[in-house]
Parts: structure tokens; C-alpha cells; sequence
């Protein structure tokens, strides 16, 4: 028995890197997947159909059921084909992974308005379509008296949510995939869909190719030792959160080799307080008891 036997899962960017071993992990666990990849590079540039079939194939091999979607998942209508996609080949859909994401990693005062644009666009639309296309599915079924049992793990950042100098445009877009995490779980909870997310730290091309991270993310040397930064770490809390019984929504959590941590939400803390208005004057003394 797997924890996934009988889900159908949708899983985008996992052509490579975190979301091949979620594709793979799936599977293993009895899921059904749609694996979905643009195929391109790094910053988003160009299409290759073999990142998403190779995975298939590699699933098959392992008597798994999968099938490839090549639709960039930021397009309105290519997000829709995604989600009827998982539907036409399975019959259902219950659990959305949305994991796809490029960089275009540069600092503000260097940072075009295309390279702003392009990575805000892939992270952030590219996770608010998939799942407002799934919402509308689950909406669907819940309304027609089927009792709805899904999940969405969406893909966010320690850049986005305790910062990270030179990617102002990833950190805001993986900042924001927290904000559509809590309020997604808040909206959607009545048609029976939990919405949580991961921040994720792993050895992939993205953190390869990132300066000081690089040599980081090495394999151990001693074949025994456990790899901390083996992405296929990353992949059981997933498969977890994507399970019938799982109780969590709303909830981002960091994980890295053997470790979960959840993270506190934005919060309010320390307050001053009179009955009418703050003069400038006043804040100018006040504001010392906030800011220590
Ligand atoms: N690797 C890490 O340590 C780390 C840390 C924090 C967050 N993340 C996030 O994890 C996710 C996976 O990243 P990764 O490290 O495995 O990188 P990766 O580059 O290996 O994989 C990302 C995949 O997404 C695909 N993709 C990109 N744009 C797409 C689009 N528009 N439509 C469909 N597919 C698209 C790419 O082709 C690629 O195969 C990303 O959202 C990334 O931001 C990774």
C-alpha cells in the first residue's frame, strides 16, 4: 500500500531537479502523474518536451503511471490544458504541486525591468493559474455533492521569506506564493481543498549555479554519509501534505535534508497606542518603544 493509492497529482516543473523526485516519489507512493515541464533553461529560455518524457519514461520503467505536459504553467490557457490534462488521462484530479520556477538573479539597482517581469510572471502567475484552474475543478465537484479530499503544495523560498540580497524579483514573487498559500487555504477550505507550502533548500542547477552557494551544495564525499542536499530529501513532506488523511492547511514550511521547520506567520507584535492621532513629534519618541 502506498500513501498515495489512488490520487491523481499534477506535478509542474518536474522535468528536473525538486520536482523530479516529487514526480518520482509519487509514483512510488501510488500516485498518478501529470509531469509537467517547459523544458527550458534556467532563466526561462526556450522548450525541450525530453525533460518531462524522460521522467515518465523513468516512472514507467519503475511500473508507475505517468504521463508529460509541456505547457508553460504562467499561461492562462496552457494552465487550464494542465489541469483537464491530469483529468482526460485519470478521470480526477486531487493533489496540485506547483513547483515550476526559474532565476534571474541580479541586484535592484542592476535589475532590468524584463528580468523583474519574467520571474515574477513564471513564479507567482505560474502559481495562481494552475490553481485557480484546480479551484474552479474542486469548486465544481463540491458543488455537485462530491465530497472534494485535495491538496496544494505550492513552492516558496527562505529568499522571499527572510530575504536575500541579489534576488529582489524571486524573493517578491516567493514572498507573495506565501501570501496566496494562506489566503488560497482560507478561500478554498469549503470545497474540501488544503493549500500549504514548502521552502525548500537543495542540491539542484538553481542552487548550483548561485554564487557562494555552489560549492555548498556538494555531494558528501563518503558514499555512506547522508546528503543533506540530496533534493529527493525534499520530496516526503510533500508527498505527505499531498496525502487524503493529512490535516494541514495554511501552513509554509522550511525543509532541508532531515529537517522540517514551520515557519510563524507574519505577525503582529509590540504596539503603541493613544485614543486620538500620532503627531510626528510624538512618533518621534514613541516609535523608540518599537524599535528598540
Ligand atoms: N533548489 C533549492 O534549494 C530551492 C530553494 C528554494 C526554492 N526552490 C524552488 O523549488 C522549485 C524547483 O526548483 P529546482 O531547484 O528544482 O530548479 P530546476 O531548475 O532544477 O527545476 C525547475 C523546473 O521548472 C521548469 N519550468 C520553469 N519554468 C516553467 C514554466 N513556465 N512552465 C513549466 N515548467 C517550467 C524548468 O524547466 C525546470 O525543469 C522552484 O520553484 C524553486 O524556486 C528551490
Amino acid at each position: 500500500m502506498g500513501a498515495l493509492d489512488g490520487r491523481v497529482a499534477i506535478v509542474t516543473g518536474a522535468g528536473r531537479g525538486i520536482g523530479r523526485c516529487h514526480a518520482l516519489l509519487f509514483a512510488e507512493e501510488g500516485a498518478k502523474v501529470v509531469v509537467n515541464d517547459l523544458g527550458g533553461s534556467i532563466e526561462g529560455s526556450g522548450q525541450d518536451a525530453s525533460a518531462a518524457e524522460q521522467v515518465v519514461a523513468e516512472i514507467k520503467a519503475l511500473g508507475g503511471e505517468a504521463v508529460a505536459n509541456h505547457d508553460n504553467v504562467a499561461d492562462w490557457e496552457g494552465g487550464k490544458r494542465l489541469i483537464d490534462s491530469a483529468i482526460e488521462a485519470f478521470g480526477d484530479l486531487h493533489v496540485l504541486v506547483n513547483n515550476a520556477g526559474i532565476l534571474r538573479d541580479r541586484v535592484i539597482v542592476n535589475m532590468t525591468e524584463d528580468e523583474w517581469d519574467a520571474v515574477i510572471h513564471v513564479h507567482l502567475k505560474g502559481h495562481f493559474v494552475p490553481l485557480r484552474h484546480a479551484a474552479s475543478y474542486w469548486r465544481e465537484q463540491s458543488k455537485a455533492g462530491k465530497e472534494v479530499k485535495a491538496a496544494i503544495v505550492n513552492t516558496s523560498s527562505t529568499s522571499g521569506l527572510l530575504g536575500n540580497p541579489g534576488q529582489a524579483n524571486y524573493g517578491a514573487a516567493k514572498a507573495g506564493i506565501g501570501a496566496l498559500t494562506v489566503i488560497a487555504s482560507q478561500e478554498l477550505g469549503r470545497y474540501g481543498v488544503r493549500v500549504n507550502a514548502i521552502a525548500p533548500a537543495a542540491r539542484t542547477r538553481m542552487t548550483e549555479a548561485t554564487p557562494g552557494l555552489g560549492d555548498i551544495v556538494k555531494a558528501p564525499a563518503a558514499a555512506d554519509a547522508f546528503d543533506i542536499w540530496d533534493p529527493a530529501n525534499i520530496s516526503p513532506l510533500v508527498a505527505y501534505l499531498a496525502t487524503e488523511s493529512c490535516p494541514a492547511t495554511g501552513k509554509v514550511f522550511f525543509v532541508q535534508g532531515g529537517q522540517v521547520r514551520l515557519f510563524q506567520p507574519w505577525t503582529m507584535t509590540q504596539k503603541i497606542e493613544k485614543s486620538g492621532r500620532f503627531s510626528v513629534a510624538e512618533l518621534e519618541s514613541e516609535m523608540k518603544a518599537l524599535l528598540g
